[in-house]
């Protein structure tokens, strides 16, 4: 059994992106620019946008964090995104999620230029991932890709099994396993599929974003698997300092032994997700998808 670590891969990837920043500005370029919208004062959103702008630090990106009030009404953020849209120092930007009831985060999604959604929201983005043309891939899925990738795990002619159908995390990623390339044979199990056990533990990849922690038994899982666990449920716990702690969506202890790979929580899926949005304010610089 091995471990998936996604911290090294994570740090191993910042490294490669940093060079290449590095070799841009030197040849006298400018370096991509990642705008953030924060609205309101979720502490939530506030941790990721900060984790965001570290990386965007770490790998020599520009970065700005533009934040309104929670009374800015959707008229207002869209011009706001229009604006950076028109911009042609920003790269790419992200709305950061979720936004006040009375803004339709739909909508202001859609509003995104999707040369600049490097959050991979955008329907065309999700359109043209499904269809094989270069997109922006949503940081989850692409960071799994990039963790089967690099620890060489086999996926032609392979059963994936995907539990949970997310627009974020579930459908992008049983998607990007059934393109050329991945060649997987994939199915997606939802709260409605009926036997979730038996076709899990067929699985030559199970990859679980549900969002229940513990729900993946060893009883689920075929000897020999690889399990991708999204899931992160903070729970209260008397064995940390904190007082909480973070358990996935798989039964670790027990599962791990069954498994050939597996990641762990934290330490798996979670700190590929930032790299994945540098990756495409990368490639938004340099314009890699549209040409
Ligand atoms: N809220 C939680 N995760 C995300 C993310 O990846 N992007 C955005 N924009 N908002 C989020």
């Amino acid at each position: 059994m091995e471990i998936i670590d996604g911290k090294k891969i994570s740090a191993q990837i910042k490294e490669e992106i940093a060079a290449d920043v590095k070799k841009m500005v030197e040849a006298g370029e400018r370096a991509p620019h990642l705008v953030a919208i924060i609205v309101g004062n979720d502490g939530a959103s506030e941790t990721y946008v900060g984790h965001k702008e570290k990386a965007c630090n770490q790998v020599g990106f520009e970065s700005t964090v533009l934040r309104f009030a929670d009374t800015i009404t959707e008229k207002e953020l869209l011009n706001e995104v229009q604006k950076l849209n028109e911009d042609d120092k920003v790269d790419g930007f992200i709305i950061q999620l979720p936004l006040p009831k009375h803004i339709d985060d739909q909508k202001i999604i859609e509003a995104i230029d999707p040369k600049k959604d490097v959050d991979g929201f955008h329907p065309v983005n999700m359109g043209r991932m499904v269809i094989g043309l270069p997109a922006y891939v949503s940081a989850t899925p692409d960071g799994i890709m990039e963790l089967i990738k690099r620890y060489n795990i086999e996926t032609s002619g392979k059963s994936c099994v995907v539990i949970g159908r997310s627009n974020i995390v579930g459908k992008p990623i049983a998607n990007l396993m059934l393109q050329k390339g991945a060649d997987s044979t994939v199915t997606i199990c939802h709260s409605r599929t009926k036997n979730i056990k038996e076709i899990a533990s067929n699985a030559d990849i199970l990859i679980v974003a549900l969002g229940v922690a513990e729900y993946v038994t060893a009883d689920m899982v075929k000897e020999g698997a690889t399990v991708i666990d999204v899931g992160i449920t903070r729970v209260k716990s008397d064995k940390t300092k904190s007082g909480w702690k973070l358990l996935g969506d798989v039964k670790y202890d027990e599962v791990a032994p069954k498994c050939s790979y597996i990641t762990p929580v934290p330490g798996g899926v979670g700190p590929m997700t930032i790299v994945s949005l540098m990756k495409n304010t990368l490639a938004a610089r340099r314009n890699e998808y549209y040409k």
